[in-house]
């Protein structure tokens, strides 16, 4: 059998046969948009927001026929290119022959805009040019109307929303929650990784956005329905998957979704009739092997006694107490004092990733890949 298409995407969203379970979390999304109900989606890099984001689409699509729409605001850095990336998503969900579609264009040519296609992607492009600071305003003003004038709900998930910190109008918040609260038919959902940053943007009393969402914190895929999952993709594709190859895959991998997701693949990739441990163990080499030039990368960017910092934690797995004499004097990193700054520095540049749980705070290595890798290698 097999070679059909690699069933475990490395990144997107296809469809709910290659997408694993989450089916609470669609169920919040969907609870609060009947409810009318904002959404703050935050978790770890890879853990899966945007595969869960399109999945929630297809969930509306499938119920109610609730329009979405999907802004990643990723590679925005002021109020200009945030309203020119919402604009163009916009155009996307409602393309120009359609009713509505005639409609947005008749709307957006108020604004004298500059329009045309990516030649790559042919992607709707926009650009408008603002006399004013205010003109701009009206703009982002004008935009939330139309959607919510379409006379049904229409669902915005904003993606790495910690984004609009970095702009330079310093009221971007304020503004935006001016602009959204009196919304009738839309809803939100605020979905972003720099965790810190999104839990201050949307629940500290000083800020514009304070309690005005719900949280939906994203853990990893409930582990049996990932394996179950996992067994599934490869049966049918008549690959069987031995009981302590599948354990292997979940733990090596940790089940953070993009490294399980990606160890499946390489397995798929590699795999005729059925996966061993030893196929794992190969599958996992190979992995690391191709991720190495992204570790040496790390290095040359950290001092080295960051690298000696991170390499000690990937050894432990998971650290509690990142200044605890114990860890401190094993891997001789000096006082607690260092042991803060430097951890301080990697938390701030994503290289550690902090876990909070009911009980406890706990510190691992971000990239799992990276972590797998110095605890081999060092
Ligand atoms: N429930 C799922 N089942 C199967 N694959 C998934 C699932 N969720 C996410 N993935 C896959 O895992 C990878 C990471 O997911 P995704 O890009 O959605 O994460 P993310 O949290 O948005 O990451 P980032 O913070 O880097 O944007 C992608 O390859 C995606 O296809
Ligand atoms: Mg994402």
């Amino acid at each position: 059998m097999k070679k059909k298409n690699n069933p475990f995407l490395l990144k997107g969203y296809v469809s709910r046969e290659l997408f694993c379970d989450r089916e609470k979390e669609v169920e919040q999304l969907y609870t609060n948009v009947l409810n009318g109900i904002d959404t703050t989606l935050i978790s770890a890099r890879r853990m899966g927001k945007t595969g869960l984001i399109f999945r929630f689409f297809d969930h509306l699509r499938e119920h109610d026929d609730i329009k979405s729409i999907y802004v990643d605001i990723f590679s925005s850095r002021n109020l200009d290119e945030f309203i020119k990336l919402l604009a163009e998503a916009i155009l996307l969900e409602f393309p120009e022959k359609t009713p509505l579609g005639k409609q947005f264009l008749e709307f957006i040519k108020g604004f004298r805009p500059l329009m045309g296609y990516d030649p790559l992607s042919g992607q709707p492009q926009i650009q408008i040019n603002y006399q004013s600071a205010q003109e701009k305003e009206y703009t982002l003003q004008g935009l939330f109307s139309f959607l919510d004038n379409q006379g049904g709900p229409v669902v915005i998930a904003i993606d790495e929303f910690q984004q609009i910190s970095d702009y330079p109008e310093k009221n971007i918040e304020a503004l935006l929650r001016t602009y959204t609260q009196n919304l009738k038919n839309i809803r939100f959902i605020f979905c972003g990784s720099r965790k810190a940053m999104m839990i201050n943007i949307f629940s500290n009393v000083k800020r514009p956005f304070f309690s005005a969402t719900q949280f939906l914190l994203l853990e990893k895929i409930d582990t049996e329905a990932y394996s179950l999952f996992i067994r599934n993709k490869f049966a049918e594709s008549g690959i069987e998957i031995s009981d302590e190859a599948l354990t292997m895959v979940l733990d090596w991998s940790l089940v953070h979704t993009f490294y399980t997701q990606s160890l499946c693949n390489m397995l798929y990739y590699m795999a005729d009739h059925t996966i061993t441990i030893d196929l794992v163990k190969l599958a996992c080499v190979e992995l690391l092997k191709r991720n190495e030039p992204v570790f040496y990368q790390y290095r040359q960017l950290l001092t080295s006694a960051q690298w000696n910092f991170l390499i000690a934690i990937a050894k432990e797995g998971e650290v509690k107490q990142l200044t605890a004499q114990k860890f401190i004097s094993r891997y001789e990193i000096g006082t607690p004092a260092n042991a803060r700054r430097i951890s301080r520095s990697l938390l701030d540049k994503e290289l550690l990733l902090e876990i909070s749980r009911k009980k406890e705070t706990s510190y691992r290595v971000y990239d799992v890949f990276l972590s797998r890798w110095l605890e081999n290698e060092y």
